[in-house]
């Protein structure tokens, strides 16, 4: 683990939002990171945070950000001689987002965004740290393309995929080659609690925009390779997927049906699971589960009640592995949507970013 000379500052864009909320309840107590930044529209400049901030989590707000002076997003010069680096968590139209974000970078602070604007930039590694840390090696080419020594622009993928890509990662010497998966999502995903969304109250909704190309796609980048500056994704596995927003409040689950090339037999499929070594354990990141993919045997996991949690929501959670006679194999996946999904696994690529000194105490860039 990387010795730090005191926390890195750090701002958050978006910060009165759902996601930015989020961020703020998750770096309350953070070994290497500091709030030292909100900011939002000019809706919300100039105001104190508590003000600006209409608090949706059940934790409480935390009192260092309370008396925070909102700053407009477009403040970037004040921003940059403030922050080490930048979590982005704006609700914007995708070319403000893609401009703003590429202007914190130009003006050399790096940003780890939540945001799916810059997920297919070529030069932007979309990283699950556990799966394919090494995308960071992109981070080069994407400054001489900016322009910049120390900016750059990192994002993780949408929540929806983390429930079964780690599995698939784990399998891939017997080259899973096709998938066919649904999702079971949460309502936390849409930023609603049942409070606001109260038709989901015993009901299913067939239908979740965007989402279904997402979970087809999305993998393919984390599983691709860096070819010429780019990172160009992978071919397989093939997955079709259809996404349902199901009455949870939080807590993505996958049913998934697979092929492999390779044979493969349920008990090596387990080992597999259970022996998957991954970067941030072993650097012991902060965020970093210890165990980040957990098998569960028992007939009935994983289930939302009881395993989402597991590892602080870091882990993700596999079970019901068996034979399939269509497919090879078939199993249930699930992964905690806010905490792995969205800002957890923001922290953790930014934990990622830090061990691999691409973030940095300011005064260290040389
Ligand atoms: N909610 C989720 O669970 C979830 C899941 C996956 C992805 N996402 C993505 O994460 C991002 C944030 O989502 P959210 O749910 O947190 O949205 P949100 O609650 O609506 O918050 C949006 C944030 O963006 C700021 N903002 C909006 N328009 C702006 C503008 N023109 N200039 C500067 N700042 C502006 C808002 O500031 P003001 O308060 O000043 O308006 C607020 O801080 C979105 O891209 C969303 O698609 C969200």
């Amino acid at each position: 683990m990387r010795n730090l000379n005191r926390k890195l500052k750090v701002g958050i864009l978006g910060a009165t939002g759902m996601v930015g909320q989020r961020f703020i309840s998750l770096l309350e107590e953070h070994p290497w990171f500091q709030v030292v930044v909100v900011a939002a529209s000019s809706r919300s400049a100039g105001k104190a945070y508590e003000e600006a901030a209409k608090w949706k989590l059940e934790a409480p707000m935390p009192e260092a950000v309370k008396k925070l002076t909102v700053y407009d997003i477009a403040q970037i010069d004040d921003i940059a001689g403030k922050v080490d680096f930048v979590f982005s968590a704006v609700d914007m139209d995708k070319d403000e987002i893609i401009a703003i974000e590429n202007a914190y970078a130009k003006a050399e602070v790096p940003v780890v965004s939540n945001n799916s604007a810059h997920r297919w930039t070529p030069d932007v590694p979309m990283i699950i740290p556990e799966i394919n840390h090494r995308h960071t090696d992109i981070i080069s080419s994407q400054k001489n393309r900016l322009g910049t020594k120390y900016g750059f622009i990192a994002v993780k993928p949408n929540c929806s995929i983390q429930a079964y890509v780690p599995a698939l990662a784990a399998w891939e010497e017997y080259e899973p080659y096709e998938a066919v998966v649904t999702t079971y999502q949460a309502i936390s995903g849409a930023g609603k609690t049942f409070e606001q969304w109260p038709e989901m109250v015993g009901n299913i909704i067939p239908y979740i925009g965007g989402e279904e190309a997402k979970s087809e796609d999305e993998p393919l980048k984390v599983f691709g390779k860096i070819e010429n500056g780019e990172i160009v994704k992978a071919s397989e596995p093939d997955i079709t997927c259809q996404c349902v927003r199901v009455p949870v409040l939080n807590g993505h689950t996958a049913a998934v049906f697979v092929k492999f090339r390779k044979k493969a037999t349920k008990e090596e499929l387990i080992k597999k699971l259970v022996d998957f070594k991954s970067f941030p354990a072993e650097h012991e990141l902060p965020s970093a589960p210890k165990q980040f993919i957990h098998y569960l045997p028992e007939d009935d996991r994983p289930q939302v009640s009881l395993d989402v949690e597991a590892e602080n929501g870091m882990a993700v959670n596999i079970g019901r592995i068996r034979e399939d006679k269509i497919y090879d194999f078939k199993f249930i996946g699930l992964a905690h949507n806010t905490k792995r999904g969205a800002a957890g696994g923001a922290v953790l690529c930014a934990e990622l970013l830090v061990e691999k000194k691409f973030i940095n105490p300011k005064e260290e860039n040389k």
